[in-house]
């Protein structure tokens, strides 16, 4: 069976760095046009454009915050300008929990993680049902099912509750909605928390399905299953959360 990618466009928030990166990359070898967003590492995404040159599917730059509602507006109205249509939309921009617990930084991770859900939602949906169809993904974490009373985990939890309710909303006018919650996975965002010389024992010691297995979880773990639910192959799946974490979860 095809995965029914090709000509499709996609807006992949985050895509310029590990799962999002990803993701862009499956994407373009199935002929998807790509709009990559991010927000601040012009270099980073300006490089990752040069790599994509010349294969199957188109790559565009969109830089914007997706935790304002008038970026992500201008965002939307980019693409559409440039792509005339939204077929798949993979939410994967996001920050770590910062250090210190005040309320600027849990503003800014709701803002940044959580509101953004609701503003590509509430964005992209009328393009979506205008075209009868399209996929939405949304990157939450496992760090939604093993709770904590920090801003990360409560708004990895309620992307989860959104996607489900935006699923319900949308499954009238095929379009499906879910999340991915993923476990440990060695990309940019972790190096500081998880330093390079630490990464193949601490998954020799929390993720089963390589304990017997050399080196880590990277990206690609997220994007090939970021490209399943964005194939016809998931086409009957929506208002679903699916793990993606080599047992991480049961382990704990
Ligand atoms: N890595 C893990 O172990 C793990 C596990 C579970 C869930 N997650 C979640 O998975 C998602 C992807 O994370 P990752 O590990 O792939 O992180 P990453 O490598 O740090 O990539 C994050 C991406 O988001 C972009 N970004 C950050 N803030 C943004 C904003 N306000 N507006 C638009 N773009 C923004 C970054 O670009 P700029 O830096 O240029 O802005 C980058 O492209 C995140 O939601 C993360 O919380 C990660």
């Amino acid at each position: 069976m095809k995965l029914g990618l090709e000509g499709k466009k996609a807006l992949i928030t985050g895509g310029s760095s590990g799962m999002g990166e990803a993701a862009t990359r499956l994407f373009i070898e199935e002929g998807v046009d790509v709009a990559i967003n991010y927000s601040r590492n012009d270099e980073r995404a300006k490089n990752l454009l040069s790599q994509l040159k010349g294969k199957k599917g188109k790559a565009i730059l969109v830089k914007g915050d997706v935790g304002e509602y008038k970026e992500v507006e201008r965002i939307v109205k980019e693409v559409m300008d440039k792509f005339g249509r939204i077929d798949i939309l993979v939410h994967c921009a996001g920050i770590a929990q910062p250090k210190e617990d005040t309320p600027e930084n849990w503003d800014r991770v709701m803002k940044v993680h959580l509101y953004s859900c609701y503003y590509l939602g509430k964005l992209v949906s009328p393009i979506m049902i205008n075209q009868k169809s399209g996929k939405i993904i949304i990157i939450s974490s496992i760090a939604a099912h093993t709770c904590g009373d920090n801003a990360y985990c409560v708004a990895m939890a309620g992307k989860i509750c959104y996607a489900k309710g935006l699923a319900k909303k949308l499954a009238p006018y095929n379009i499906n909605v879910n999340t991915i919650s993923p476990g440990t996975i060695f990309t940019p965002m972790l190096d500081p928390f998880i330093p390079p010389e630490k990464r193949r024992e601490f998954t020799e010691k929390n993720i089963p399905l390589y304990k017997n297995k050399e080196g880590y979880p990277e990206g690609m773990e997220i994007g090939k299953v970021i490209l399943f639910l964005a194939s016809d192959l998931a086409n009957h799946i929506t208002g679903e959360d699916i793990k993606v974490d080599g047992g991480q979860f049961i382990h704990y």
